[in-house]
């Protein structure tokens, strides 16, 4: 059996086109643009390739962009300070802190800085808790993301058997919260969890989140099994090759002989996530302007 490719791209670029409408809308009432600040610490080239990715398609889908460089170096103090501007800024109404931040900042508490409101990223304290409660709120973009193109493949979730890899703030947690809010029977697995391929064989939609390059195998998946691969990896440059590939956290080649559709790495769930940031920024908006 060869699975289905689920095309986050073509996906996000529809809800992309959609949020471009809202925000037209939005203009035109409020008489000015829906406004997103994107905050970037130091000189990650990922992260630099992110943020100006974030850009563009903000602009793209008719909302002011406001982009933030500081230096690496830049102190705990004035980093708080800048938030608490874009706090107060009438223009901006979402604000998405690039994670990760240097070590010498405390990145929880950068975060918790933003008000709630403006949390476009879902990552506060209040929006992480409004999430847990079951309670409507921001809700992190990639696991959101995820979660629509799971809808889109399979309808209801009800009843199946998930299994998310992976428990960080950003994706494992939020991602098993929303499956459960949709009735799905949630296991979260991670680096200490015994017999992973044996727990993994019982899902029904795995959601593999963990940053260890195409470790979900063949054997490790049930058949028919739906598989959303939130992984980025760059492999090491095979002979002849100035870049690596860019693999997920399944191995694609395999997995595609057994599941029943499967998110491709890239293309999947990375398209996904911009496109649900800006879909949350013009929820924000519209509720900041009231
Ligand atoms: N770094 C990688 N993914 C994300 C994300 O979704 N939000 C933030 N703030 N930083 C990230």
């Amino acid at each position: 059996m060869s699975a289905t490719r689920i095309d986050g791209k073509a996906f996000a670029a529809g809800l992309r086109e959609r949020v471009g409408v809202l925000a037209e809308e939005f203009s035109a009432k409020a008489g000015r643009k829906a406004g997103l600040a994107v905050v970037l610490v130091g000189d990650d080239p990922a992260s630099q390739v992110y943020v100006g990715s974030k850009g563009k398609a903000t602009v793209a889908a008719n909302m002011a962009s406001f982009e933030h460089k500081l230096a690496g170096d830049t102190s705990q103090a004035d980093l708080l300070a800048l938030i608490d501007r874009l706090n107060g800024d009438d223009s901006v109404d979402g604000i998405l802190v690039q994670l990760p931040l240097p070590d010498h900042l405390d990145e929880q508490a950068v975060v918790d800085r933003i008000v709630p409101n403006k949390d476009v990223d879902g990552l506060t304290p209040v929006s992480t808790g409004r999430l847990a409660l079951g309670l409507n709120g921001m809700v992190p973009c990639t696991p959101l993301g995820s979660l629509m193109l799971l809808k889109d493949q399979l309808g209801s979730l009800e009843g199946l058997n998930a299994v998310v890899i992976g428990r960080s703030i950003l994706v494992g947690k939020p991602m098993a919260q929303l499956l459960l809010d949709a009735n799905a029977t949630v296991t979260i697995a991670h680096s200490r969890t015994k017999d992973l391929p044996e727990i993994v064989r019982r899902a029904d939609i795995v959601v593999a989140a963990v940053g260890r390059p195409e470790m979900v195998k063949r054997d490790w998946l049930k058949e028919g099994a739906t598989v959303i691969d939130v992984g980025i990896n760059r492999l090491a440059p095979a002979e002849g090759e100035t870049k690596g590939r860019l693999v997920g956290d399944v191995d694609f080649g395999e997995a595609s002989e057994v599941a029943g559709a499967i998110t491709p790495v890239p293309g999947g769930v990375g398209p996904m996530t911009i496109a649900v940031l800006l879909r949350n920024t013009i929820v924000a908006a519209h509720h900041n302007a009231g």
